[in-house]
């Protein structure tokens, strides 16, 4: 008789059929992943050439985060960025991806007061971001948002736990969700199931809350900073690849240091330039 194999997470499905390579990441895919024990990946991606390559390396979500605001325009928090700066990044990462779900992330002020202004802003966002799905932020409070977006035909990723837009809120970058406010955690997550949501990031929770999330949940998970036992995970991609420099938050795995390496690129052409090296022969008409 064949062994078969450990389930993910308890009460998780038994895998079945083997998967068949997709062409294009649906957001039924994620849940068929999860039903079946398997794990996906997220990245952010803001621009056409970490798009593309993002997608060529096999990352399943593309999330056109908020976090631009930070990664892009410099800012301290994601709170400045506008709708009008997300919409030309959104289109250029759906544009470069042929295969990853690329998600649209809706910034602080554009969703909240209203479940009619937040369905305006996400038709925008699917419209001339060309975004396959949207993402916001909150839990139990953010339903009747999720209800009027996928009653509306638009897919929704919910993001619990810490979430950076109310940083101010929450009084700083705290995981969330420790000792008795962890049945905080466990009602957002079914409150955004319930609402509508395709699936969930947690981000700063506890491995073992987000583990119980996962397990309760049918929609998939996705940890940033919630442990292994979630569905999928997400990084912000210059934390990750080592563009950016400087503490990183303890749930950064870093596997490359492009810092270093553009910066030693800069001061090779920097001094080709400078000592008369470049442009050669060969650069020359
Ligand atoms: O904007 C972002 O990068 C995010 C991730 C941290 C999930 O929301």
């Amino acid at each position: 008789m064949a062994e078969e194999t450990a389930p993910y997470g308890a009460g998780a499905a038994k895998p079945t059929e083997p998967a068949k390579p997709v062409a294009k990441v649906r957001t039924a895919h994620l849940r068929e992943m999860k039903e079946r024990g398997e794990r996906f990946s997220m990245l952010t991606a803001y621009d056409m050439y970490a798009a593309a390559t993002f997608d060529e390396a096999g990352i399943d979500v593309l999330l056109v985060g908020d976090s631009a605001s930070n990664n892009v325009y410099g800012h301290a928090t994601s709170l400045p960025v506008t709708v009008d700066e997300l919409l030309p990044l959104t289109r250029a990462v759906a544009g470069a991806a042929s295969r990853a779900l690329v998600v649209g992330d809706l910034p602080f002020g554009s969703y909240q007061a209203s479940p009619e202004q937040g369905y305006l802003t996400a038709a925008r966002f699917m419209k001339e971001g060309l975004a396959h799905a949207v993402k916001l932020e909150g839990g139990a409070e953010m339903a009747p948002q999720i209800e009027r977006m996928t009653s509306g035909g638009i897919p929704v990723m919910a993001h619990i736990g810490f979430t950076p837009q109310a940083e101010h809120a929450l009084g700083g970058y705290r995981v969330q969700g420790r000792g008795e406010t962890a049945d905080r955690i466990l009602a957002d997550a079914h409150a955004v199931q319930e609402a509508g949501a395709f699936a969930v990031v947690m981000e700063m929770v506890p491995g073992d809350v987000a583990a119980r999330v996962t397990e309760e949940l049918a929609i998939p998970t996705i940890g940033i900073g919630a442990g292994v036992e979630c569905d999928g995970q997400v990084l912000v991609w210059q934390d990750a690849f080592g563009l950016r420099t400087g503490r990183m938050p303890r749930f950064v795995k870093q596997y490359a240091d492009l810092h270093g390496v553009l910066l030693e690129a800069a001061r090779a052409y920097d001094a080709d330039v400078k000592g008369g090296t470049f442009p050669g022969a060969d650069h020359t008409f």
